[in-house]
């Protein structure tokens, strides 16, 4: 049998993580800093190890030559939401962009597993540059809710310990468990908006915050002494309270302030 050169292997499927990883946090950074809702609560990702990979491999019958054709999730990323209803949002963002192909969907959400699993699951055919030249590889994008997240990483961690055979009793429990995770989402789902809204106003607060820091720190540069101790006394008291339409004002009067001294 050939012996695989893994790091020649791997290689590409890691840059492929690097870059999905990249290219989803900064949708979700984008959001945050134009105060847009954003789906997006957090991504991880992880490349497969070789003991997996051959595992794998060998449950599926899948020749050493096919291995990367045919196991689709050596590069994967994992897109966790707050809310369930932000999945779909996530999948339409997958589904949209022009540089990945989606080839299969999997909803375990719909369709949940007799595990109990459940998630939202997208294999993808990803273009790569490498040094060595243009090359295509699949990668897998799971998206779950947090709570969905919390239920497969602990189930996980004992199908691993018992190998795969847990004994019945606890599989009781992890279903009871799977229940609550799954009420945990509905009930969610139903202050959602409040949630949401109360995130929001927090965000715009702290970009307000940031750029009239910004602001008093230039001035600083170029203001009377008179001047900016007035402001700063000003800030500590518009901080301390929560009249976001006088921080506004504020960062507005600075705005104008920072023109004036500018000409
Ligand atoms: P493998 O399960 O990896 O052999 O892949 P597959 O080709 O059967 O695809 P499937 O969609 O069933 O699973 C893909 C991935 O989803 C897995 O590698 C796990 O990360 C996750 N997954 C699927 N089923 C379960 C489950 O019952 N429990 C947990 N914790 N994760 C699961
Ligand atoms: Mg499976």
């Amino acid at each position: 049998m050939e012996i695989i050169n893994w790091k020649e292997l791997l290689y590409p499927y890691a840059q492929t993580v690097d870059e999905l990883l990249l290219k989803f946090r900064s949708l979700d950074k984008e959001c945050r800093q134009l105060g847009i809702y954003s789906p997006i609560d957090s991504v991880t990702g992880r490349l497969k190890r070789p003991a997996s990979i051959l595992e794998k491999a060998g449950r599926k019958q899948i020749s050493p030559d096919r291995i990367e054709e045919e196991i689709e999730d050596i590069a994967g990323i994992r897109i966790l939401c707050q809310f369930v209803e932000d999945i779909p949002k996530v999948i339409e963002m997958v589904r949209k962009r022009k540089d990945m192909t989606v080839i299969e969907e999997r909803d375990y959400i719909t369709n949940t597993k007799p595990s109990g699993y459940r998630s939202y699951h997208m294999i993808i055919r990803y273009p790569l540059f490498t040094a060595l030249g243009e090359k295509t590889v699949p990668a897998e994008i799971q998206i779950r809710t947090n709570a969905m997240n919390f239920w497969a990483t602990a189930e996980h961690s004992l199908r691993y310990k018992y190998s795969g055979n847990i004994p019945q009793e606890l599989q009781d429990r992890l279903k009871n468990c799977a229940e609550a995770a799954f009420h945990l989402d509905t009930e969610m789902a139903t202050i959602r908006e409040e949630i949401t809204n109360a995130q929001r106003l927090n965000e715009i607060k702290n970009n307000l915050v940031a750029n009239i820091l910004e602001n008093i720190q230039n001035l600083y540069f170029v203001a009377k002494l008179d001047d900016m101790n007035d402001i700063k006394k000003e800030y500590i008291r518009l901080w301390n309270g929560d009249d976001m339409e006088a921080l506004k004002e504020f960062n507005e009067k600075l705005n104008i302030m920072a023109e004036m001294y500018r000409v």
